[in-house]
């Protein structure tokens, strides 16, 4: 038996997105099939379609791209191509008619669903765009990323999201800063590789909430956290249940990935050992990726779980009978990735997991340098912790125990990083420029 049925999901989807509830700490089949909602039965074909889980993303350059996913069941609507057109442009339609391309659908584990995706292509950058599902769904918007960085590029990151009120609040407040995009650094719902309701729950959440001030749907990008994968560390991909039959577009066969925005930002997402050891294939490509891309002008890099914990303890500790020490938290990472940081000129790292929030120094080799790495986390979008105050690598700045998110803003060769609680209060600001080259050779 499938947790979810059909009828259940096809319920839920028609009920739309306006009246679907929020899913918040209440399990999502408790509160889902209510009165009000249809018969299946009694869905017609060319009724109107919203899928509740409808998202964007993208697997390749944001400039010209745009990948349309949503879960749900073949056969809920006769039509699954998905029609766009510029929006600027569409009283231009018969110069600008609305192009067409198929949803391919593919299993979503677990349960009858299928993960539904539309990949556009050869789209005009910086443009908005409206879409349909079918045509007789309602029309959405997206934007596509400028082909240059002539003007400010901002984006929301954070992670450790859950499906709770405080994941809500800052979906509001992320969505409020009207971001070009949004990336989610691991552990998005919790859903721990077993559960569908779960899986499902963030992403109508993240449907529901993570809408621009125009309307238009905020693309959401993301890295592999321990919560999304059956055991957490050292899992095969098919561990990884829910993540990625979602994601696997832009993880093909690896846990991590790139992603080139044009020639002005490369966002570069670490799998911290969930589905690909850190060590070995990971920190080759990584080393090659990086060098690659020495002299972009705004490379983040992205992991879950932190090379500088700001609760975890970050040193090697004896476990009471065991032979050999217990690893601290971020050790491979400090071992492998921090030389490939320091030397490729990576300005800024965004780290997870710990829950809280985090801003170390400006770090080279591990200590204070003016031309060091910021390292932002630690992932309390949803999930809060007290962080530590011992700090025994001496490299915190500042540290909190609020839910926050973090805004960036690239503005010609500087870069603000501004922290902001869920109430969209300022709690930090940082700001980094290019670093210098030559800052350190690997292993030096
Ligand atoms: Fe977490
Ligand atoms: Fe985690």
């Amino acid at each position: 038996m499938f947790p979810i049925t059909r009828r259940h999901f096809l319920c839920a989807s028609a009920a739309g997105l306006a009246s679907s509830p929020i899913c918040g700490d209440e399990p999502v089949r408790d509160r889902e099939v209510k009165k009000e909602l249809p018969n299946p039965k009694a869905v017609k074909e060319d009724a109107a379609f919203q899928p509740a889980t409808l998202f964007l993303t993208w697997h390749t350059d944001p400039t010209t791209t745009m990948d349309i996913q949503w879960v749900g069941v073949r056969g809920e609507t006769a039509d699954t191509t998905v029609y766009y057109t510029p929006t600027a442009l569409t009283v231009l339609a018969q110069t600008f008619p609305w192009r067409a391309e198929k949803s391919v659908a593919r299993p979503y584990p677990q349960s009858d669903f299928k993960v539904f995706r539309a990949e556009l292509t050869g789209l005009l950058p910086g443009a908005d765009y409206t879409f349909k599902i079918g045509k007789q769904s309602p029309a959405y918007r997206f934007r596509t990323m400028p082909a240059k960085s002539t003007d400010a590029i901002s984006f929301i990151s954070g992670g450790d999201c859950g499906v709770n009120t405080a994941a809500l609040a800052n979906n509001a407040q992320a969505a409020r800063q009207d971001p070009m995009f949004a990336i989610v650094g691991g552990d998005l719902g919790y859903d721990n590789g077993r559960s569908v309701e779960t899986s499902l729950a963030f992403l109508k959440n993240y449907s529901r909430t993570m809408v621009g001030r125009d309307g238009r749907l905020i693309p959401m990008i993301v890295a592999i956290g321990n919560h999304e994968v059956d055991g957490g560390y050292a899992k095969p991909r098919s561990k990884a249940t829910f993540f990625y039959p979602l994601f696997d577009g832009l993880y093909p066969e690896t846990g991590y990935a790139t992603l080139d925005f044009g020639d002005y930002l490369s966002l570069v997402l670490l799998d911290t050992g969930h589905t690909s050891p850190i060590d070995g294939d990971q920190t080759r490509w990584l080393e090659k990726t990086l060098k690659a891309r020495e002299d972009h002008p705004n490379v983040f890099v992205i992991n879950h779980v932190p090379a500088y914990p700001s609760f975890r303890n970050p040193q090697p500790a004896e476990v009471k009978g065991a032979a050999t020490a217990k690893p601290g938290t971020g050790e491979l990472q400090r071992k492998n990735w921090v030389p490939l940081f320091d030397k490729y000129r990576v300005p800024v790292v965004l780290e997870h997991h710990d829950h809280t929030f985090k801003r170390t120094k400006p770090l080279l080799d591990g200590l204070p340098h003016e031309n060091g790495v910021l390292y932002l986390g630690d992932g309390s979008w949803g999930r809060l912790r007290n962080p530590k105050k011992a700090d025994p690598l001496h490299v915190m700045a500042k540290t909190s125990d609020e839910y926050h998110l973090s805004l960036h803003r690239i503005q010609g060769e500087e870069r603000f990083h501004l922290a902001m609680d869920k109430d969209g209060r300022v709690m930090d600001v940082a700001r980094t420029g290019q670093r210098k080259k030559g800052a350190m050779s690997v292993g030096g």
